[in-house]
């Protein structure tokens, strides 16, 4: 099916995903899957329907709401996103999340919210916002629209677009230098992404030990898309000690759950009773997208939309 005939039915859909996505009743697997499905029909409609969700109780629910806007890139979700950021009764992951989304949709209006928080008392967000403007400062002096988007067969908005080297010696290097700018270090972290393999996996499992949480949690949040089992041992390293970061140890938990070997799954069903709640939600919703996988069900609206209609006959 082409495309954009698979948008305009799937926008008909839209009311129903967004009454999921803000059921609190409803288990937390199946709000997360109406969330994805939502991110893929780019409409003003869907934008509204995840805002909708930003009066949960549930961090991790509300931190994937702000980046799923911010892989959107659609303007309108600008005015929330930065009512977010500014709202500091909100959790720090969500105000992250936030800060990051708006660098993500990259509109200069977004340089005087993030400067004003670019020295927050939480520091991941003081970061954040460091990066988000380096960012939208990259994609002023960008000379093409493309010298921004991630290749290397990634499809997410990534916070800063990856370094031109190819060598994996000084990427690593790079990566883990602590004098340069994060947003200079995410751009090796990319390059190292993009190419893959084992060496370049090692490299990046190295930054799981740095001295900012931020950076150790985007280090997992990548190793989560590489799906690399090179990566598990870092990845449960960090997981297991709960004096860790919890943003760190639920992107931990969240990419050994995308890599859901025989291994890693006892993992994760012993943190999903995690005291952080975060950890545990984060292990919750694993197992249940393991699951997933596993069926190879990826037609999550069709299942959400089915499952309304019976609840309502
Ligand atoms: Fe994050
Ligand atoms: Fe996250």
């Amino acid at each position: 099916m082409p495309e954009d005939t698979n948008t305009t039915n799937l926008q008909a859909h839209v009311p129903k995903l967004g009454k999921v996505l803000a059921d609190p009743a409803k288990p937390l697997a199946e709000r997360f899957r109406a969330l994805f499905t939502l991110r893929n029909i780019v409409c003003p409609e869907s934008v509204q329907a995840i805002a909708a969700a930003f009066e949960d109780d549930s961090a991790l629910l509300k931190h994937e709401c702000a980046y799923v806007l911010g892989q959107m890139q659609d303007l309108s979700a600008i005015p929330l996103l930065t009512s977010v950021l500014e709202n500091k009764q909100q959790d720090a992951m969500v105000r992250h999340e936030a800060a990051e989304a708006l660098g993500a949709i990259g509109d200069a209006e977004s340089i005087a919210v993030l400067t004003r928080f670019k020295d927050d008392e939480s520091v991941e967000v003081a970061e954040t916002c460091e990066i988000a403007l380096d960012r939208i400062a990259f994609k002023q002096q960008a000379k093409q629209a493309d010298e921004l988007s991630p290749s290397g067969g990634y499809l997410s908005v990534d916070p800063a677009p990856p370094a031109p080297e190819a060598d994996i010696a000084s990427l690593r290097d790079q990566y883990l230098d602590t004098s340069r700018s994060l947003f200079q270090r995410y751009r090796s972290l990319f390059a190292l992404r993009n190419i893959g393999n084992t060496e370049a996996v090692e490299a990046i499992v190295e930054g799981l030990n740095d001295s900012s949480a931020l950076f150790r949690h985007e280090a997992a949040y990548v190793l989560g898309q590489m799906q690399h089992p090179a990566s598990v041992t870092g990845l449960a390293e960090r997981l297991k000690d709960v004096s860790e970061n919890y943003m760190v140890r639920h992107e931990c938990a969240e990419a050994l759950g995308s890599i859901a070997s025989d291994e890693v799954l006892p993992l994760i069903k012993e943190f999903a009773k995690d005291e952080a709640v975060v950890v545990k939600e984060s292990c919750e919703v694993a197992l249940d997208m393991a699951e997933y996988e596993a069926s190879g069900d990826f037609q999550y609206a069709n299942a959400i939309v089915a499952n309304e209609d019976q609840d309502h006959e």
